[in-house]
Parts: C-alpha cells; structure tokens; sequence
C-alpha cells in the first residue's frame, strides 16, 4: 500500500532508509532518492520503467551542499545563475565531484544540479540532509505529474507521497550546461533565455548535434498522453463527439467536438504552462475520448518551452 500525506518527518525518513519518496516541486511532482546512496537511486529507474539510464537532477535546500556535488573549484558562473534563480526552476549542469555515483549521472562527468522553490520541497529535502536525486514522478515517457492524483494513477512503487499540490507552475526546470564561461540551454523551461542573458552574457540554445547525451527528454517523442494527440491546424474546425480539444483562447464563435477545456482565456503563457498537463491528464481519463486535438501557442519566451513539450508529446501522431 502507498502512503499518501503530508508527513515531512515520515518522508525524510523514508528517504533515510534508502526509501523512494514523491515530493511537489514549483515545476512538476520529482520522484527521490537520497542522491549518495547508489541502490537507493537505482530503484527510481526501476520505478519509472525507463529504458536506460538517464541522467538525474540532484535536488538541494542550501548552496552549501553544491560542495560535495560539483568539482572544486567552482565557476563563477554557477554562483551567479544560483544567486539570481534559486531557489526556482533553474537546473544547472557542470563537472561533477568524484564522490557522485555514475548512476546519478548515466555516467557522464558532469551533474544537473537545483533548488527548487516549492515550501514542500525545500522544508523535505532539508529534514531528509541529503541531496536528493529526482526525475519527474511519471513512468518513462508518460505526462509529467503536476497533482498528486496523477501521480497515484501511475502506480508506482514508491514508500511516501508526499502531497503539495499548491504552486505548481507545470513545466519542467530549465537545463542549462555551464562550461568555461558560457552556458548553453540544453532543454527549454520557466526560465527564458531572454532572463538568464540578464546575469550571463553568453548564452544560447544548444545546437542539436552538441546533444549527445541519453537523455529522454531530449528525445523528439516524450511526455505522451495514451491517447493520440495532434495539434490543431488552421483548416479544423469541426471535430467529432469523441475528440478532445486543448484551447488557449476562448474565442467567440461556436466550435464542435466532444470536450474542450481551456489552459486560459487570453492565451497567457504562465496559465497555459500551469495547465496543459492538467488538461492533458483530464482528456486522457476521460473515457468519451479517443483522440486530443491541441492548440499551438507563439514560440516566444516561456512559448517555446510550452511547444518544446508539446512537438515531443505530439511527435508520434504527427501527420508532416
Ligand atoms: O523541473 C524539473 O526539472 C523536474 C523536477 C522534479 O525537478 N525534474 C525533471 O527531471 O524534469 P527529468 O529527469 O524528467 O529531466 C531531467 C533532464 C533530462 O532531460 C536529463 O537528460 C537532463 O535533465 N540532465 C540531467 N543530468 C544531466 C547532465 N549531467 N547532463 C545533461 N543533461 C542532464
Ligand atoms: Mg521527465
């Protein structure tokens, strides 16, 4: 049986047992571990069913615990994003410490690193004293929790869920790589490019063939509803009984399908962001629907984090 509350000490020691634990965080539901404790971190894949080992973000509550994550010494860079973003959905990559087990890491010499800045989040993992390590709380390649409900919906082995439904803006971290000293956007998040020029002046998307890495959510399909999902071109106006629409905009005229719901009424990219996997959630219970028609939004700032998710949840059913 999973235990569901809001028991902080129970989940700390959870975590101290080698135990999993889900935890909200400001971006979506992690799924944890104690990041020094190698078996503890491995039952996450197990739990998630990923394929591969994939790379994992080490969660911390005090910039001193950077110490024993990153190489010594650390670049100024790093102490700079940290000051302007955490505690915030900004993850940084850089040389990691020996000490960091290679699963953590998928073996790679370099550890994602952030604060997160949810009370919940922050208030646990500083009872737990350890950094921890966390993906998203969702099975491989399915849609990123951001309620506890669609976290207990995927049934995964874990000893605690630890509920915070509050505050959850619903798109994953921003990634960003820092070396030498630039910084380099390895996945869209919160965080816009336009923001972290104002404390780094090199910065820039990756280019995709930097990207080497085993990393899922770097791949094109990821995130997918278990229904087919398309977005919505400008010639569809007439949708079946069984179709599902995503909307970002009320608009004034009449349309037909079988459910519609609204991210927002104005097209807000915060409300969109803090909705769509909600939304998504909702027409992938909904039993009257077979398939989700989607709305594109504007790829500008927080938009092309918004579109990053969706092309990626969207890829299979892509009809181009
Ligand atoms: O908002 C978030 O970032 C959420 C919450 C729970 O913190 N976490 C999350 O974790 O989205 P996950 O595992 O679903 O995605 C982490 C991303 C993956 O694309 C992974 O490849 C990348 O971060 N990543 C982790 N460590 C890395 C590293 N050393 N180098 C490059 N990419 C890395
Ligand atoms: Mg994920």
């Amino acid at each position: 049986m999973n235990k569901t509350g809001i028991d902080i000490d129970f989940a700390a020691e959870c975590i101290q047992k080698g135990g999993l634990v889900v935890f909200p965080t400001e971006t979506v539901y992690g799924l944890g571990a104690n990041a020094l404790n190698p078996l503890a971190v491995a039952k996450i894949f197990e739990t998630k069913e990923r394929p591969t080992f994939d790379p994992l973000i080490v969660h911390i509550s005090d910039i001193g615990q950077l110490n024993e994550l990153y190489e010594f010494p650390i670049n100024n860079i790093v102490y700079k994003l940290a000051e302007k973003f955490w505690p915030g959905p900004l993850t940084i990559v850089y040389r990691k410490n020996k000490n960091i087990s290679g699963i953590v890491t998928a073996d790679l010499d370099t550890v994602a690193v952030r604060m997160p800045s949810h009370p919940v989040a922050l208030s646990f993992i500083t009872a737990c004293k350890y950094p921890i390590a966390a993906p998203s709380a969702n099975k491989f390649g399915r849609l990123s929790p951001t309620h506890h409900t669609h976290v207990l919906k995927q049934k995964m082995n874990i000893d605690y869920l630890l509920k915070g439904d509050n505050g959850i803006m619903g798109i994953e971290s921003t990634v960003v790589f820092v070396d030498n000293n630039s910084c380099i956007i390895l996945r869209p998040g919160i965080i816009t490019l336009e923001q972290i020029k104002e404390v780094v002046s090199e910065v820039k998307f990756a280019e995709k063939k930097y990207i080497n890495l085993p990393s899922p959510g770097l791949l094109k399909s990821h995130y997918s509803p278990r229904k087919p999902l398309y977005f919505i071109e400008k010639e569809d106006n007439s949708f079946s009984e069984n179709t599902g629409l995503i909307l970002h905009f009320r608009k004034a005229s009449t349309i037909n399908a079988g459910r519609i719901i609204y991210t927002s009424e104005a097209n807000i990219l915060v409300e969109v962001a803090a909705n769509i996997f909600m939304a998504l959630h909702k027409m992938e219970d909904d039993k009257n629907i077979s398939e989700i028609y989607i709305e594109k939004v504007i790829e500008k700032g927080l938009g092309i984090a918004i579109m990053d998710r969706l092309k990626k949840a969207c890829f299979q059913y892509s009809k181009t």
